[in-house]
């Protein structure tokens, strides 16, 4: 069911994001919608928005018991999460264990290597300019965030890392990267925002030796794998086995 919402706020490729009656909550709407490599691959999966919005409540939860302050307040309906309004800091914040995806095509390290220590790129959140790779120096001339601001998200982003990292591991699971955004509310706090989901992490399964098959992210998408919501049910299932339902009001 649709929970009753205000106006349109923001279309992203897979959410949209709605005004409540309450000027400092947002609804956010978990579509089916599944873009890659810049929205120049798209498809719909049945599904894949209540999905995601499940998972996404869970993990957001795990990390609210463990003091990691993010945008979540509760799981509206099925595809809905109410949260904290946040003004998005353009940047995807991304923390990889494992190389896969564009630090192999960047870089000479080899996919499935296990990297020395959790490695954290900032990219500008662009889609015209295809979400480039920042330095720390463009960072600092694009003033996006204050040095301050960068050493927090960087403590947040690895907090979470290494929060998610060690839940994972108990559901035989391997999280190999994920990408997080960060937003600040009416309160300047800064804010976990956005979503947790396959979308935005890549996640292996311990219990498959196949190095195609153990995938259960979007790389089934992006690597017309098949099997894409297979592989989102299958870590629902694992989180749903060790915890208890996300909460339905704050
Ligand atoms: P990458 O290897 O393509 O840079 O992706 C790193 C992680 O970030 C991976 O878990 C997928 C996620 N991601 C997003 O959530 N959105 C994006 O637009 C991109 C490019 C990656």
């Amino acid at each position: 069911m649709t929970p009753v919402h205000g106006q349109l706020i923001y279309q992203g490729k897979a959410k949209r994001i709605f005004q409540t009656a309450k000027d400092d909550h947002v609804l956010v709407e978990f579509k089916n919608d599944a873009t890659a490599f810049n929205a120049v691959k798209h498809e719909e999966f049945d599904g894949k928005g209540r999905i995601n919005c499940e998972i996404s409540a869970y993990l957001f939860e795990i990390l609210e018991a463990e003091g990691v302050p993010t945008h979540y307040l509760f799981q509206a309906d099925d595809c809905w999460m109410t949260a904290q309004r946040v003004d998005i800091i353009p940047l995807e914040v991304v923390v990889r264990n494992i190389a896969a995806g564009s630090i192999c095509k960047q870089t000479p390290i080899k996919y499935g290597k296990s990297l020395s220590l959790p490695l954290l790129d900032f990219y500008f959140k662009d889609d015209a300019l295809g979400d480039p790779l920042l330095t720390d120096a463009r960072i600092s001339e694009l003033g996006i965030i204050n040095t301050k601001q960068r050493l927090d998200i960087e403590t947040l982003a690895l907090r979470v890392n290494s929060l998610l990292k060690t839940f994972f591991n108990k559901l035989d699971l391997i999280l190999v990267d994920f990408k997080l955004e960060f937003g600040t509310n009416k309160n300047g706090q800064l804010l976990v925002a956005d979503e947790i989901s396959p979308d935005t992490c890549r996640i292996w399964d311990q219990r498959v030796a196949d190095q195609k098959d153990r995938i259960l992210d979007k790389d089934r998408f992006r690597e017309d794998l098949g099997g894409v919501l297979n592989g989102y049910v299958q870590i629902l299932k694992r989180i749903q086995g060790v915890s208890s339902k996300p909460r339905t009001c704050s």
